[in-house]
C-alpha cells in the first residue's frame, strides 16, 4: 500500500512556498528515506523534502555559505562549539536580516562526554536608563514605531561576548581561525542570492531612511543590489578584523563602542559606552521535559519557549496523537487547544527571570498540563475570551535565524540568534557595518498592548533597567536514553514555539523522518488573535472540519525556517526548511 504513495522531493534553494514546492519536481527515492510506521494517510498532504545523509558530522543553517563555513571547520578537526563561532559570525555577513553582531541570542549546548546540556544566554539587554513607560505618550498610549525603528529600539548587544564565551569555554580552534571567513567574505564580497536582493528590495524604505545604512546596502544611486552583484562590507570587515585580534573588549569598549553609542544617541537613543561596557552573558539551566520517553531540552528565561514547548508537550502526550492521523482535523484542534491554553499563561507569567519569579516548575509540571486540558472539549474550540493565564498554579522574525550542528565526538549546538525585525531597527552604527537590533519592543511598552508579533505581554515582562526581554526563540535538543536524538529550533517570531514543537511531535508521535517533519504544513495558535494561522496544504476537508468546531482559520504565508539534525543508528539526517531559498545542510 505505502509503495504505491508518491514521494514528492524538493529540489533545495527554490521557491519559497510550499504550495510552489508542491508542483516542482518528483523524485522518488524512498530507500533514502526512513522507513515509515505511521499511517499512510499523513503523506497525502505535504511535499517530501530528502534529508542530508552523513556518517559523523552535520552543519544545518538557513544560508548555504555559512553552512560550507561550518562545515570546513569541522573539517579541518574543530568541534561542533568551534563550527557554531564561525557560522555565527558567517551569517553575520551573509545573511544581515538575521545573522549579526548587533543582536543577540541563545545557545544549547551538548557536551557528549560529560552528556551535559549548557544553555548560554547573550540575549540584548535593556540600557540603564530604560523605563517601563518609554514608550508612552502623556496619554499613556504607546508610541508608534518607538520600540521599532528608532534609537530607543535598541537594546545592548550580546551576540559578540556570547561566541566568544561559547568559544573560549567550550570550543578548540583560535578565534583568528574561527573569524577568517567571515572576515574574507565581507571584504572580497558575497554574491547577492535573490533572496538577499528581494529582501532588500523590500525592506528599502525602511533602511534607506539611516544614511550608515543606505550607504552599505544600496548602491550609490539609491538603488538595490540585484541577484549576482556583488556587495561588499567593508566596514563590516574591519570590526570584525579588530574583534578577531583583540576580543571582545573591541566591540564592547574603544571606536567600536564609541561610534555604536554615539549612532545610536542620534537616533535619539538612550544607549551608552557604559551599558556596552557593562554588558554579560549568562549561563543558565536549560528547561528540561520527558514527553513519551525522550528528554526535551530548551530555553529558559528570558526565553519563554523552553516552557511552553514543554508545556504544550505535557498536555499533548495525554492524546493519541498518532491515532488521530497527522495534521487531520482532530489533531490540529488538540494542538491549537494546548497551544492557546500555554499562550495565555506566557502572556502572565514569562519575563526575565533575573527581575520576576517566574512559576517554572507549576508551569511545566505534568499535573498542571492535565488540569489544563480538563477544559478542552474534543468537539469544540473553547473561545480564548473564555481562556484566562492561570493565577493560582499548582506552585510556586523569518527574521531570527537558527542552526544546528553536530560534530564527529556527538557534541551538538543548537543556536538561535536574531536582531528581531528583519535588519532589526534598520540603524548601521556609522563606520562599524553592524545593524543594530530593536529587540526592546520585546517587552510588553504596556501591559496588555501587543508587540510586533501580535503577543500579549503583561507586568513580568514591563521594561526595566538592565533586564532582558521576553524571547520566543527555542534552540531545542532532544535525548533519547541520554544519547543525542534531535537538534532543532527556527526563527519566526512567535511561532517560534509552535513551530519546533511540531517537528518535535512529528518525529516521535508519527515516525517522520526530519524532512517529512520539517516540510510538513504548520498551524499556530497563540490564544490572541483568536485563530489558527495555517500553512497552505491541509485539505478542504480538514478546514471545514475545524471551523465546524467552531474555529476560525487564517490561511498565512510559510512559518518558521527549521535547522534540524537527527541522529540515528545509520547516522545524522539534516534538514533545512525548505520555506527558505538559500538554507543548506551539509554533512561529512
Ligand atoms: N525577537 C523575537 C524573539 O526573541 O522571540
Amino acid at each position: 500500500m505505502f509503495s504505491l504513495i508518491k514521494k514528492i522531493s524538493v529540489i533545495p534553494f527554490v521557491g519559497s512556498s510550499l504550495f510552489f514546492q508542491l508542483l516542482i519536481t518528483p523524485i522518488v527515492h524512498a530507500a533514502q528515506l526512513n522507513p515509515p510506521t505511521s499511517s499512510p494517510a499523513i503523506y497525502s498532504q505535504m511535499a517530501i523534502h530528502h534529508p542530508v545523509w552523513a556518517k559523523n558530522a552535520m552543519v544545518a543553517t538557513q544560508e548555504a555559505i555559512a553552512t560550507k563555513i561550518g562545515l570546513d571547520i569541522l573539517k579541518q578537526g574543530g568541534n561542533a562549539i568551534d563550527a557554531a563561532v564561525a557560522v555565527g559570525y558567517a551569517l553575520a555577513v551573509t545573511l544581515p536580516r538575521a545573522g549579526n553582531l548587533g543582536g543577540g541570542g541563545f545557545m544549547l549546548v551538548y557536551l557528549a562526554d560529560k552528556k551535559q546540556i549548557v544553555a548560554i544566554d547573550y540575549r540584548e539587554k535593556a540600557p540603564a536608563a530604560a523605563f517601563r513607560d518609554m514608550y508612552l505618550n502623556k496619554q499613556g498610549e504607546v508610541i508608534a514605531n518607538r520600540s521599532t525603528f528608532h534609537g530607543l529600539a535598541i537594546g545592548v548587544p550580546g551576540t559578540v561576548m556570547g561566541l566568544e564565551h561559547a568559544r573560549k569555554n567550550y570550543g578548540t580552534l583560535s578565534r583568528k581561525q574561527l573569524m577568517a571567513p567571515a572576515i574574507e567574505l565581507a571584504k572580497q564580497g558575497i554574491v547577492v542570492t535573490a533572496d538577499l536582493a528581494n529582501s532588500l528590495s523590500a525592506m528599502q524604505e525602511r533602511l534607506k531612511k539611516w544614511p550608515s545604512t543606505r550607504q552599505i546596502f544600496y548602491k550609490k544611486d539609491g538603488s538595490h543590489y540585484q541577484a549576482g552583484d556583488t556587495l561588499k562590507q567593508t566596514d563590516l570587515a574591519k570590526t570584525l578584523t579588530l574583534i578577531s585580534q583583540q576580543g571582545e573588549s573591541a566591540f564592547y569598549q574603544g571606536e567600536v563602542a564609541t561610534a555604536i553609542a554615539s549612532s545610536i544617541q542620534q537616533a535619539d537613543g538612550m544607549l551608552t559606552q557604559q551599558d556596552l561596557k557593562d554588558y554579560n552573558v549568562v549561563e543558565r539551566q536549560a528547561i528540561q521535559g520527558n514527553y513519551r520517553g525522550y528528554q526535551v531540552f530548551s530555553m529558559p528565561p528570558p526565553s519563554s519557549g523552553g516552557i511552553h514547548i514543554v508545556q504544550i508537550l505535557n498536555m499533548l502526550e495525554n492524546y493519541d496523537l498518532a491515532a488521530m492521523g497527522h495534521n487531520s482535523a482532530q489533531h490540529i484542534h488538540t494542538l491549537a487547544e494546548t497551544m492557546r491554553r500555554a499562550y495565555a499563561d506566557r502572556s502572565l507569567h514569562l519575563g526575565d527571570s533575573d527581575f520576576v519569579k517566574v512559576p517554572v516548575q507549576a508551569l511545566i509540571s505534568k499535573a498542571y498540563a492535565k488540569q489544563l486540558i480538563t477544559n478542552i472539549n474534543p468537539d469544540k474550540a473553547t473561545p480564548s475570551s473564555e481562556i484566562k493565564p492561570t493565577t493560582d498554579l499548582p506552585y510556586e522574525s523569518d527574521q531570527t535565524t537558527h542552526f544546528s550542528i553536530v560534530d564527529k565526538w556527538g557534541n551538538a549546538i543548537s543556536n538561535t540568534y536574531t536582531l528581531n525585525y528583519s535588519y532589526g531597527s534598520g540603524i548601521v552604527a556609522k563606520g562599524t557595518g553592524i545593524l543594530l537590533n530593536n529587540e526592546m519592543d520585546d517587552f510588553s511598552a504596556k501591559p496588555g498592548h501587543p508587540n510586533g508579533y501580535g503577543l500579549i505581554g503583561g507586568e513580568a515582562n514591563a521594561i526595566e533597567s538592565g533586564k532582558r526581554p521576553l524571547s520566543s526563540m527555542s534552540p531545542t535538543i532532544v535525548l533519547k536514553d541520554k544519547e543525542l536524538f534531535l537538534v532543532t529550533g527556527t526563527p519566526g517570531g512567535s511561532r517560534i514555539i509552535t513551530t519546533t514543537l511540531q517537528v518535535i511531535s512529528n518525529v516521535i508521535d508519527y515516525n517522520m523522518n526530519i524532512a517529512e517533519a520539517t516540510s510538513a504544513p504548520r498551524i499556530h495558535h497563540q490564544w490572541l488573535p483568536d485563530v489558527i494561522r495555517i500553512e497552505a496544504g491541509l485539505s478542504a476537508d480538514t478546514t471545514r472540519l475545524l471551523q465546524v468546531k467552531g474555529h476560525q482559520l487564517q490561511l498565512k504565508s510559510t512559518m518558521g525556517s527549521t535547522q534540524s539534525i537527527m541522529s540515528t543508528e545509520r547516522g545524522l539526517y539534516g534538514a533545512s526548511d525548505p520555506r527558505t531559498p538559500s538554507s543548506s545542510s551539509l554533512g561529512d
